[in-house]
């Protein structure tokens, strides 16, 4: 459903992104693994039509959004969930409130369904009884499952997680990991997650693409990682650890 063509990005003269091509299917997990600042983030921008690369193309279902104006973005944009690595959660909202928030700006529904998209969004994220509690009452995983319920509750055709368990504790990662799992359940679900964790990759994603130094280094079953001869992904494999 997502597909980059031979993208080529540079912010200023610094090349970020060197002829990188990726495929994200619907109804499958892909990752994006790599280090801190070599584009994760900067490629979901992309993807969202937020910056336009120099060279390449972007599909979205067959259509290149790299060609269009920013109004004719908003049906594509529509089409995605986005989870970002701080959440944006609104302060002073509660968590209905939240979760209800861009269904009410955006698609004029009943009231009743949408408390009932909103309820049906509490309770797959496993947040009942918090419903009128502020975010800042909330520990680092619940307001992560917001973050997912509120990017669900479009039903997009993909979800898109940026780092999703950054700064979360092993117990709230491992909840999060099992609940993007659960979404495979959700018929036509696809899903994208960059992230710098290989743990994140190896229980949740089905394929990996593996960015470094600009490029696309490997991209393959997820199982198929531990085949690759390429030094970097072997001294991932070995020390887990991606910081350069
Ligand atoms: N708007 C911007 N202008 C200039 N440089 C940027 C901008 N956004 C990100 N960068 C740089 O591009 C590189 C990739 O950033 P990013 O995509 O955020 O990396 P990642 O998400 O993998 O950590 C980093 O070196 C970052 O400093
Ligand atoms: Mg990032």
């Amino acid at each position: 459903m997502i597909e980059l063509q031979d993208i080529t990005l540079r912010y200023g003269t610094r090349e970020i992104l060197d002829n990188v091509s990726l495929t994200i299917e619907d109804n499958k997990i892909k990752a994006v693994l790599g280090p801190s600042g070599v584009g994760k983030s900067t490629i979901l921008k992309l993807i969202l039509g937020l910056i336009k690369p120099n060279c390449g193309k972007i599909l979205i279902d067959g259509v290149d959004i790299t060609q269009l104006k920013e109004s004719q973005l908003y049906p594509i944009r529509r089409k995605m969930g986005i989870v970002f690595q701080g959440n944006a959660l609104f302060d002073s909202m509660s968590i209905s409130e939240n979760l209800g928030f861009f269904l009410r700006e955006n698609l004029k529904l009943s009231e009743k369904e949408t408390e009932r998209r909103v309820a049906e969004q509490i309770a797959f994220a496993g947040l009942e009884g918090y419903e009128d509690s502020l975010p800042e009452n909330l520990s680092g995983g619940m307001k992560k499952r917001v973050a997912i319920g509120r990017a669900l509750i479009f039903n997009p055709k993909m979800i898109l997680f940026d780092e999703p368990t950054a700064g979360l504790d092993p117990v709230s990662s491992k909840k999060i990991l099992g609940l993007i799992s659960s979404l495979r359940n959700k018929s036509d679900l696809g899903a994208a997650i960059v992230t710098h964790i290989i743990d994140d990759v190896f229980q949740v994603a089905d394929s990996v693409a593996v960015l470094y130094q600009r490029k696309i280094i490997f991209d393959d079953e997820t199982g198929k990682l531990h085949d690759s001869t390429h030094p970097f992904i072997q001294s991932i494999l070995s020390d887990k650890i991606l910081e350069q």
